[in-house]
């Protein structure tokens, strides 16, 4: 990959780009050949929270790099601190699992384009996200970042995400590489997992933003991997990132996340940044041991900074080292029109990026469960009775370092009278306290149901939170960054609220909102309605009023297994989660999600891929055709109901007579067809090689078995509609 990447790039474009490619790498040499020892090493580090050093003399600016993943982030300055009056309050666009549950791959797209525009509209050069940790527990703080338990599905649309920020001129970058599917014990804790895991489930979706989308940087994670700190780690940083993908941008390290300078020198680390943030949020100077004042910050201190400085004086690593590093660093300076080219503006707050805010969050929202068609709602409801402080919760500063300050963020509440004007009594009762310790509240429940008594139709809107005080770090709790949710079980009393309300009025629906699945097992089979409307983004409020009310159809299917107890995911299953003895042993292997539901025949609350629609589709016409070592699909789907809609067809690999042991089916392709009612259209697809292959972890290599292998199609992977066989 490494040889075969300038190349095909030199085939493809002719000479003349062949000499400007050239023209770019010779500028680079010779900038660092201009450069001292201590200039380099200035660029190799942070130079304040979000920002690493510059050769002002030499033109090369400081890169400046700002979280993500759904938004650009407040302002820090260069320090730790808030800044006040400066405009930065954006757009909030909804939070990975929420794009990923479109399984739209040019919504993707178009999310990467907002963020890659808000940052440059703001200064940044880099973006920090898309976060694409395969999801392998319910309990993982940081699950509502990601994408899905399913590499196929990660990959897909972090390609999109990555190639939209990109296309701005801003650099993205994907992370946390890798093996960080855990917030608990994050900074220390030794992932182990089979080679094969490792390549089929955690590793594709990294790959995918390497080779398919060119991503210009990486993220190393906390975690250390088989015994070594994944930031500095021969194996995935030197030997898979940069050997075998041929990885030619910039691995940075996640804040604080380098331990040792010689490992970061020798084993891939381009970029160290945010090292003991309690130092950097103060920066003093230095003296020497005779009292001088020395020119230095704490930045200095880094390991990538006067300790590497020194490593290369005293011989014990060469400059080349560092000048490889630099040499990155410039490419992607260079490739973002960073040192001697014209940025485009960037643009913020503009309707069109509210627009697509909204349009990712209406093509989200998961239609669990419809029993006698209670939704959509009617117009002509005199009366509503709104419950849970979900329903007035705004949420875009909470989780951590991917809070957002919102332009503005539209409530469910404010949803449901945006749409309904004043022709709909609207009933509010919170029910149920967002508070540390907090317990089912019998007076709030007794004026929920009051409410729901009196109201034609109840909904509640019920969940997770990122925590308590969202101006407080400390305060986080839930969905959130360095912490993991104690159980799935939904806090402040909230089961007793849905229970007391739905026998109060039958006629309730239960919104979800939050990074993942709740266990619904105390109230589900009384509940007639359930939607999943994850963390929706600044528009989430409007998405969810249209669907309730059929505005708009729902579409969403869930990018990851809902479990009905936290016992039957395999990872909790085995003891596995969040490891024994600072060691997380990944004993379920490939059988991550669905692949370990569908195998071993355990039934879920919600399959992955689940999710209703206010219409019917039929699919017919399944066609396949091999060519050479891939397989052409084709099948037609019908909208057989009375209502426009949208219909995520997902495509199954399974090898029924396997020698290995595999999962029983295999996701390797999804499209999202439009279709009016009584439309049809024919869907057609390749199935690449790769859709077929495993990990030979004794041939260390990827390996086809020869075979039968059926192709399914269907619109969750509990639900296949038209079954085909091949052999290859
Ligand atoms: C997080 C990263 C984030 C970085 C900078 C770390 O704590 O793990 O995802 O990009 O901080 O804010």
């Amino acid at each position: 990959m490494k040889l075969l990447k300038p190349f095909l790039f030199l085939m493809a474009l002719g000479g003349a780009t062949a000499s400007m490619a050239q023209s770019t790498d010779e500028k680079i040499e010779n900038l660092i050949k201009q450069m001292t020892l201590e200039e380099k090493v200035a660029m190799i580090h942070g130079n304040s929270s979000f920002t690493s050093g510059g050769v002002p003399r030499l033109g090369i600016p400081e890169l400046v790099m700002s979280d993500g993943p759904h938004g650009v982030r407040p302002e820090h300055g260069r320090d730790w601190v808030l800044d006040k009056d400066v405009d930065d309050a954006g757009t909030y666009l909804p939070t990975g699992m929420s794009l990923a549950a479109t399984w739209n791959k040019n919504l993707g797209y178009q999310f990467g384009r907002v963020l890659g525009s808000e940052a440059n509209y703001r200064g940044k050069d880099v973006i920090l996200g898309p976060g694409v940790n395969i999801i392998r527990s319910p309990l993982n703080g940081r699950n509502f970042e990601y994408l899905s338990e399913d590499p196929y599905l990660a990959a897909k649309m972090a390609v999109g995400y990555i190639k939209g920020v990109q296309d701005e001129g801003i650099s993205a970058c994907v992370k946390h590489y890798a093996a960080n599917n855990e917030e608990v014990d994050r900074n220390t804790v030794d992932v182990h997992m089979s080679e094969r895991a490792l390549r089929e489930i955690y590793l594709p979706a990294f790959k995918a933003a390497v080779i398919d989308a060119d991503v210009n940087t990486v993220m190393g994670s906390y975690n250390k991997f088989r015994g070594e700190f994944a930031t500095h780690n021969e194996y995935l940083v030197n030997k898979i990132l940069k050997g075998e993908w041929g990885f030619d941008g910039v691995l940075m390290s996640d804040w604080g996340s380098v331990h040792n300078t010689k490992e970061a020198l020798l084993k891939g680390t381009d970029l160290e940044m945010g090292t003991d943030l309690v130092l950097s949020s103060n920066s003093v100077s230095q003296t020497d041991a005779s009292g001088k004042k020395l020119n230095k910050t704490v930045y200095d201190r880094f390991y990538l900074a006067d300790p590497a400085i020194a490593m290369v004086k005293d011989g014990s690593v060469p400059e080349s080292m560092i000048d490889e590093k630099v040499r990155r660093i410039l490419r992607i300076m260079f490739k973002t029109n960073m040192i001697d080219a014209k940025r485009k503006k960037g643009e913020y707050n503009t309707k069109a990026h509210q627009d697509i805010a909204l349009k990712v969050a209406e093509q989200s929202i998961v239609l669990l469960k419809n029993n006698k068609q209670l939704l959509p709602l009617k117009k002509s409801l005199k009366s509503i009775a709104v419950i849970g402080q979900n329903a007035v919760r705004e949420n875009a500063m909470g989780g951590g370092s991917s809070q957002v300050k919102a332009k503005y963020e539209i409530t469910p509440l404010q949803g449901l009278k945006n749409l309904l004007g004043n022709k709909t009594t609207i009933n509010y009762a919170q029910g149920y306290k967002i508070a540390r310790g907090q317990q089912a509240d019998a007076k709030m429940i007794a004026e929920a149901v009051d409410v729901a008594k009196k109201a034609e139709v109840a909904i509640i809107y019920c969940g997770w939170t990122h925590g308590y005080d969202y101006s407080k770090w400390s305060d986080n709790a839930y969905d959130a960054e360095g912490t993991d949710k104690p159980d799935m079980n939904m806090p402040f009393g909230q089961d007793e609220l849905i229970k007391a309300v739905l026998k109060a009025n039958p006629k309730t629906i239960v919104v979800l909102m939050g990074g993942g699945p709740v266990d619904m097992r105390q109230w589900e089979t009384q509940a007639p309605a359930i939607l999943e409307a994850w963390y929706p983004g600044m528009e989430g409020g409007n998405a969810l009023a249209k669907v309730i009310f059929g505005d708009v159809n729902p579409s969403g299917k869930l990018p990851l297994t809902f479990p009905k107890s936290l016992e039957d995911s395999p990872a909790h299953k085995l003891g596995d989660f969040p490891g024994k003895n600072g060691v997380a042993n990944y004993n379920e292997g490939i059988f991550v999600g669905y692949r370990y539901f569908d195998t071993y025949k355990v039934e879920p609350a919600f399959a992955f891929g689940h999710g209703l629609s206010y219409t019917t589709f039929a699919y017919t016409d399944l066609k396949l055709a091999s060519s050479g070592d891939s397989v052409k699909v084709s099948f037609s789907i019908k909208n057989t109901g009375k209502t426009a809609g949208d219909e995520v067809a997902q495509i199954y690999v399974s090898v029924p007579d396997s020698k290995i042991k595999r999962a029983l089916q295999e996701l390797k392709g999804f499209e999202r067809v439009s279709l009016q009612p009584g439309e049809q259209k024919t869907v057609e697809l390749v199935l690449p090689a790769d859709a077929f292959k495993y990990f030979d972890e004794e041939k260390m290599d990827w390996a086809h078995e020869t075979g039968d292998y059926a192709i399914l199609v269907g619109s969750a992977s509990d639900a296949i509609k038209l079954r085909g066989k091949i052999a290859l």
